[in-house]
């Protein structure tokens, strides 16, 4: 896979010329969806636990046109990647073929296989979520797709069915044994507020973001190959755990169901690799819900605490972080306005995610003031304003409704931006309920500082 392209600050994201290529590539109007991509404030790998987690959705967003086809073929197009795809529904492959596309096949066969009758498309996709880079690329072009796919078909279903369903198509089709916090956030994340999710009921509440902070995405731009396969181990290495521990009480279904007090009579006589996952997984779960009621009381301190402590428990007993995004959390730690951090996502790369306090992280506010509220612009900013779930953007009946904006230019005088581009680091400022979102090159002179 190539690269992901870096996001930069003054790039516009604009979906319009999804639809001017797709007039050109396929000569109709097509419908447009969006979904977002994640970033998670705390509760790592607790979700295929039947734990809790507490992620937002972000800025970036995966973009999928959409038309139907007299026959049943699919055609599959990226902005991104060169080519085209084209399967037929009815003769779809059965295991992954390697390529992006089987995101979308998987989503195409889960609903094959749930019975509903899909009709032949054209598509086109666009991402705007970085790849690879642990903000959910693919469960915001699952969930896109699963929306133009079922609009076709006319198959209604929940969001958090949809969600259910693109997580299994990633499960059983792509292979990736993920749980279901990406795909759930990228349908029901709600502007200005993070998601704390109770992953085995789905019982979930919308929590602000306190007023003054802002979500800071830092890319320590590693990728590793391996983290898919490292991922199906922890998995597996959590399964084992439960396995011990029914033995000893019957009602443990997962690791959720482990207490504190049940782990620590039993350390002792758990393999020393699964014991460190258990701790991390019983005490993270904890760490969230305590976050949650944290956020909710504007206790900065607390969240401070606890997403440090989610990092240390991350990097050493779960063991999923790595050299720069260590490096990353502390050097953000001493940064003006740092009220949190923490690596984010699965692992073995990707990002940091920081809460900043907004003087510190970027000034995009006398801009939007300067907005005139009549403005289509502005109008469009509010439906838009998300950091919220999934939605259809725009369609044949509304050809002219323009949702997305540019992201606005950092201005000079922001202090982060001048240690970012000091130490040329990548680094994202979102500000929720806006979804804007910024992206500085960061990293390497800090590890250059360090060695
Ligand atoms: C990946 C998976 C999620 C979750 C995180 C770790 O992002 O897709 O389901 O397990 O890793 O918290």
């Amino acid at each position: 896979m190539p690269p992901s392209r870096p996001i930069d600050a003054g790039q516009k994201h604009d979906h319009t010329h999804v639809i001017v290529k797709f007039e050109k590539l396929f000569g109709e109007r097509p419908r447009v969806f969006r979904a977002p991509g994640r970033v998670n404030l705390i509760g790592e790998h607790t979700d295929y636990n039947d734990g809790f987690v507490m992620p937002a959705a972000v800025g970036f967003s995966t973009y999928v046109a959409v038309t139907g086809r007299p026959d049943r073929n699919l055609v599959i197009h990226s902005e991104e990647f060169p080519g085209k795809f084209e399967f037929d529904l009815d003769k779809l492959p059965e295991q992954r073929t390697g390529a992006w596309c089987d995101y979308v096949l998987g989503v195409a066969s889960v609903l094959r296989q749930m019975g509903h009758t899909l009709r032949g498309a054209n598509m086109l996709v666009h991402g705007e979520v970085p790849l690879a880079a642990g903000l959910s690329s693919s469960a915001a072009l699952e969930v896109a797709c699963a929306l133009a796919l079922m609009s076709l078909g006319q198959v209604k279903l929940p969001l958090p069915e949809v969600a259910k369903l693109c997580q299994q198509a990633e499960n059983s089709f792509v292979g990736a044994r993920v749980g279901i916090m990406d795909q759930f956030v990228s349908c029901m994340g709600k502007a200005g507020h993070a998601v704390l999710l109770d992953c085995r009921s789905l019982e979930f509440q919308s929590v602000p973001i306190p007023a003054g902070i802002r979500l800071v995405v830092c890319n320590t731009m590693v990728k590793h190959d391996h983290a898919t396969g490292a991922y199906n181990t922890r998995r597996e290495e959590c399964e084992k755990a439960v396995e011990y521990f029914a033995k000893w009480v019957p009602t443990v279904r997962a690791l959720r169901d482990v207490t504190v007090e049940l782990l620590n009579q039993h350390m002792h006589d758990l393999p020393a690799t699964i014991g460190k996952r258990c701790s991390h997984v019983v005490r993270e779960n904890q760490r969230t819900v305590d976050a949650a009621q944290a956020l909710a009381e504007d206790n900065l301190p607390n969240i401070r605490r606890l997403m440090r402590e989610s990092h240390n428990s991350l990097r050493d007993l779960y063991e999923v972080s790595c050299t720069e995004l260590d490096i990353m959390v502390e050097a953000a730690e001493g940064l003006p306005g740092f009220c949190g951090g923490r690596m984010t996502g699965g692992g073995f790369g990707g990002c940091t995610v920081n809460l900043v306090r907004e003087e510190h992280a970027e000034d995009l506010s006398t801009e939007d003031r300067n907005q005139p509220a009549d403005l289509p612009l502005h109008r469009g900013r509010r439906s838009w304003r998300n950091s919220s779930g999934t939605r259809l953007i725009s369609s044949v009946r509304r050809p002219s409704l323009q949702l997305h904006q540019p992201v606005r230019r950092l201005r000079k005088n922001c202090e982060l931006r001048q240690i970012a581009a000091h130490h040329r680091h990548f680094i994202a400022a979102m500000k929720p309920g806006t979804g804007m979102a910024i992206f500085i090159d960061l990293v390497r002179k800090v590890l250059a500082l360090r060695n």
